[in-house]
């Protein structure tokens, strides 16, 4: 018999008639996560979960899908789950690293250019009717070439960031909690500093940690006051990485210079003192957002769905530990 899944939002159409020829496909066709009833419900006799980075996959809802063997977010961040919780229940949790590496490092550094180089407000006074002649210092904005840059989390990301900065010849700085390997602080020539160095030192301060519980308001009011009053912040990780608040306040004081944010504290909620604020670019979660990266995310995310359920060890695994689960019988959940 086939295994059944559920699509809990809507993704591309080939990728659902491929795991349609092995699986029973249930899905929800409505925009957006589905309410936590339907999502219990749809979940009860699945073996396998599709999920997106606004799926809150926890404890409970596992406990209502006894016979769930694996949650394949297509994402390359998973803080939307409970790995531990799903490691507990013997559920494979994968991810879709690596493919989203430079399309999200292309818009991350439009971000930077964008708000370096006032580009949204440009576009809005173009169009504006305003523009009556060129202009000594009309809309100035600041230099990206030759700027510091200070790269927090040399991942992936970060690391194609880097790329990115160098081929703007600009200086840069990194902080991780582990060192990179020797050839890649070679290659990209980064210098190794603690947090506040970097944020004392960078022109621009680039965000690419994941969202752990240590990382959470990882920049808050204290780390906003170490940045130069002409520093750029610039996150496309997860919106918890940053106080919110506390970034308004400080873009509004012009205590930075400026911002640009593709993710937010709760999404799609943006902190109401950021609306009105000029010198901040603002986007929806589009970091991976090219057509051809969201099509791989989804194949990518349906391959380690479908090597999960075939038995196999699928290639994106964030919890191997859950293997040895695999095989203990689970009790059927009332949830609770
Ligand atoms: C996007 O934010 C992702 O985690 O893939």
């Amino acid at each position: 018999m086939k295994p059944t899944i559920f699509i809990t939002q809507p993704v591309f159409e080939p990728v659902v008639q491929e795991l349609s020829k092995y699986c029973t496909v249930t899905r929800n066709t409505e925009d957006g996560p589905p309410p936590r009833d339907v999502l219990l419900a749809a979940l009860a006799g699945c073996h396998g979960v599709l999920t997106q980075l606004n799926d809150r996959m926890d404890g409970e809802v596992m406990d209502h899908a006894p016979s769930l063997r694996v949650i394949s977010n297509i994402a390359v961040g998973y803080d939307n789950i409970d790995v531990p919780a799903a490691t507990a229940r013997g559920i494979l949790v994968t991810n879709t690293p690596g493919i989203l590496t430079e399309t999200t490092a292309d818009f991350a550094f439009t971000l930077l250019l964008a708000a370096a180089r006032r580009m949204i407000e440009s576009d809005r006074f173009a169009r504006s009717g305003q523009w009556k002649r060129w202009k000594l210092d009309l809309l100035l904005g600041t230099d990206a070439h030759h700027a510091t840059i200070g790269i927090v989390g040399l991942g992936r990301i970060g690391q194609a960031m880097a790329r990115r900065a160098r081929g703007f010849a600009m200086p840069i700085l990194y902080s991780s909690p582990r060192r990179a390997a020797p050839e890649i602080e070679q290659e990209l020539a980064a210098r190794h500093v603690p947090l506040e160095t970097l944020l004392r030192e960078s022109d621009f301060v680039s965000l690419h940690c994941p969202l752990k519980p240590d990382t959470r308001h990882l920049i808050g009011p204290a780390e906003l006051a170490l940045m130069k009053p002409t520093a750029i912040l610039i996150n496309t990780t997860r919106g918890p990485v940053v106080d919110e608040a506390a970034l308004a306040e400080a873009l509004r004081d012009r205590r930075i210079l400026a911002a640009g944010l593709d993710v937010f504290e709760k999404e799609p909620e943006i902190h109401p003192g950021l609306i009105g604020l000029s010198n901040v670019v603002l986007a929806p979660h589009s970091g991976s957002g090219s057509r051809q990266t969201r099509l791989r995310m989804v194949e990518v995310a349906s391959q380690n769905l479908l090597a999960a359920l075939r038995g196999e060890t699928p290639p994106n695994l964030l919890n191997p530990q859950a293997l040895s689960h695999k095989s203990e019988p689970r009790p059927s959940g009332s949830g609770g």
